[in-house]
């Protein structure tokens, strides 16, 4: 064996005993005759002395660089006292060099890698993820992700599920984002799409018998990324037979906490359960941050007759929302700081930022000096009445101020669900590290900007009502779905499906998906579930969103191994990439010229 230890596993345990580690320069450093190298393998550093009395060692350690890659063999010794380091595992001890040899030398690395505060753009550490891997930071999230995974089959295994391998190669799956194509060469003209989700193949899998699956699967959805969203990432992919949706959630949950106690030694209590609805009205969002205390309330009645068109226009609109944020102790914030909420919420459409300052919440009767109790550039369109109203509903005191947002219901959910996280996070309002909790209730359908309808999960998610019910009122039927929710983040996300011919057609057909169209497309799924399918349902965890939170990373980039960038490209590969034109050919594909000069 070429080495016996791993530099960063050495402890006093080893001490006077010759052993041999093989592992990168990390720093190197001479003092006064004697050099030191830290030496650096996947387990960690070793602090390695090496003295001028052995001349060979030392002329090799004296010509080492930075990541050079060195087999040495010493003694362990204890450090001098005062010259322990307690931040790592070998900090008691050192390596009293006695032979090195040079196994491979190494260019300068474009970014040095033993200083974690270096500021390096994303492009170039990901042109040499090679490299970038080797830091510390990143060997123990890929530590930490290999573990996690494992501890999740075992779970898995441990009740009874089967890890069954579904293609890669197959028809487009409908998960709502673009599909990434693939052309067959022995078919001409047809392509293949990479799977959104092993959605459909899970169910056939139902449909077989096989009653508990999961599996690690990639997914693949050319949509628009963020932190959060890369286009090829990983689900923890499960489907049971037989079970009810709450039998589902329950070992979905387990599984969360038996992670989260394996990993990070964190116990969660039950996960509170909120309805859709109630995550819209009391954080404009479908996957609140249960982490800050701030709520939305609903002003829209109060505002109906105001002389401010602003709100009463939205208040009066069906499709319109209108609510206010309180933020205790608020009323400091400058007016800059105010300035820049509406740049924010102009992100999300909305078109400014109406606020009160509540200097004295007592101070706002009838016939009392307004200005003396609120500060704001809209109470002069207010009778004081609504604004004592207001008040009231918000339950402000003195010092808060109050945040509104008029708009269609869309416009002020995404603005204002967004600008409630932001200032919470701006004034470090956590009241908690962890704030796991299930969404449900979701609508089956909603409305796309362009009047269609969609289906909030997917088209296979099983309705609460009857097929009756759903023929006659779509827009209000509620399905059996359940997204997990952690801080903010949608970290999974299932349902109980449809097992009906009828109840499928009826879904398809609220979605305005014909009956040809369906069985183009389909087909397979409406047969297999003409032979016997049973009642079923699972869900799939995002695994690259779960590590990220876990390790506190900010982008899910920083859990995968070679992730793409925002734009969707390889820097390392340089994928996707130009083919030679034989290989256009043999698959019938001419690229048009003007698209690919541009
Ligand atoms: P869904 O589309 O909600 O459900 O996906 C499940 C979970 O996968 C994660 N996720 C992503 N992670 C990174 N990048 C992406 N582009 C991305 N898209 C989704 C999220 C999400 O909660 N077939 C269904 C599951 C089911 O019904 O069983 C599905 O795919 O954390
Ligand atoms: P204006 O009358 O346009 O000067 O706006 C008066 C105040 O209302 C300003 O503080 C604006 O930021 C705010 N405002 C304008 N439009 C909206 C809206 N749609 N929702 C919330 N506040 C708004």
């Amino acid at each position: 064996m070429m080495r016996s230890h791993y530099c960063g596993l050495v402890t006093e345990a080893l001490t006077d005993q010759t052993i041999t580690i093989a592992g990168w320069v990390h720093r190197r450093r001479d003092h006064g005759g004697v050099i030191f190298l830290d030496m650096r393998d996947r387990e960690g550093l070793l602090q390695v002395v090496i003295d001028p009395d052995t001349p060979e060692a030392f002329a090799t350690a004296d010509a080492a660089r930075s990541e050079y890659l060195l087999k040495i063999t010493g003694r362990v010794r204890r450090r001098y006292e005062g010259t322990e380091n307690d931040n790592m595992t070998s900090g008691k001890v050192e390596l009293l060099a006695k032979e090195i040899e040079l196994l491979a030398k190494a260019d300068t690395p474009p970014f040095p890698l033993n200083d974690e505060n270096i500021n390096v753009s994303e492009e170039l550490r990901l042109k040499y993820r090679f490299l970038d891997m080797r830091r510390p930071e990143m060997q123990e999230r890929m530590k930490f992700r290999a573990k996690a995974t494992s501890v999740i089959r075992r779970y898995l295994d441990d009740h009874d599920f089967l890890d069954v391998e579904t293609p890669i190669l197959t028809r487009a799956t409908p998960e709502g984002a673009r599909d990434y194509l693939v052309p067959s060469r022995t078919h001409q003209g047809e392509f293949f799409a990479l799977p959104q989700s092993p959605q459909l193949f899970k169910q056939l899998l139902m449909v077989s018998g096989f009653d508990r699956y999961y599996q690690i699967a990639k997914c693949f959805r050319d949509e628009d990324l963020r932190a959060d969203r890369q286009p090829e990432f990983t689900q923890v992919d499960i489907e049971t037979s037989f079970l009810s949706d709450d039998e589902i959630m329950d070992i979905a949950e387990g599984l969360t906490k038996t992670l989260f106690k394996t990993m990070l030694n964190v116990e969660f209590d039950t996960f509170p359960r909120m309805t859709y609805a109630d995550a819209m009205k009391y954080y404009a969002s479908d996957k609140p941050d249960l982490r800050i205390p701030l709520k939305l309330v609903d002003v829209a009645d109060i505002m109906q007759n105001v002389e401010f068109k602003v709100f009463s226009g939205p208040a009066q609109d069906p499709k319109g929302r209108v609510v206010a944020l309180r933020i205790p102790n608020g009323g400091e914030m400058s007016r800059k700081q105010i300035d820049e909420y509406t740049k924010f919420v102009g992100i999300y459409g909305a078109k400014g930022l109406a606020y009160i300052k509540v200097n004295d919440a007592n101070n706002i009767n009838n016939g009392v000096d307004k200005e003396s109790g609120l500060q704001s550039p809209i109470i002069k369109n207010m009778t004081d009445d609504v604004l004592v109203e207001l008040i009231q509903r918000t339950e402000a005191q003195s010092g808060d101020i109050i945040f509104f947002g008029a708009d269609k219901a869309k416009v002020v959910n995404d603005a204002m669900g967004a600008l409630r996280v932001k200032i919470g996070t701006d004034l470090e309002m956590f009241t908690c590290e962890w704030a796991p909790l299930w969404v449900v209730d979701f609508p089956m359908f909603e409305e796309t900007d362009d009047g269609k309808w969609t289906s909030v999960h997917h088209p296979f998610t099983r309705p609460k009502c009857s097929v009756e019910d759903l023929k006659n009122n779509p827009e209000t039927a509620l399905s059996i779905a359940y997204d997990m929710v952690l801080n903010g983040t949608e970290i999974g996300g299932g349902s109980l499906r449809i097992n009906t011919v009828e109840m499928q057609e009826a879904v398809f057909d609220a979605l305005g998906i014909t009956k040809e169209e369906a069985e183009l497309k389909f087909k397979f799924l409406l047969e297999a579930l003409r032979f016997g399918a049973p009642p079923h349902g699972g869900l799939a965890f995002g695994l690259d969103r779960l590590i990220m939170l876990m390790v506190g990373a900010s982008s899910i980039r920083d859990v995968i191994a070679f992730p793409k960038t925002k734009t969707a490209e390889c820097p390392l590969t340089e994928a996707p990439a130009e083919v030679d034109s034989k290989q256009l050919r043999e698959l019938g594909i001419r690229v048009r010229e003007k698209e690919k000069a541009q």
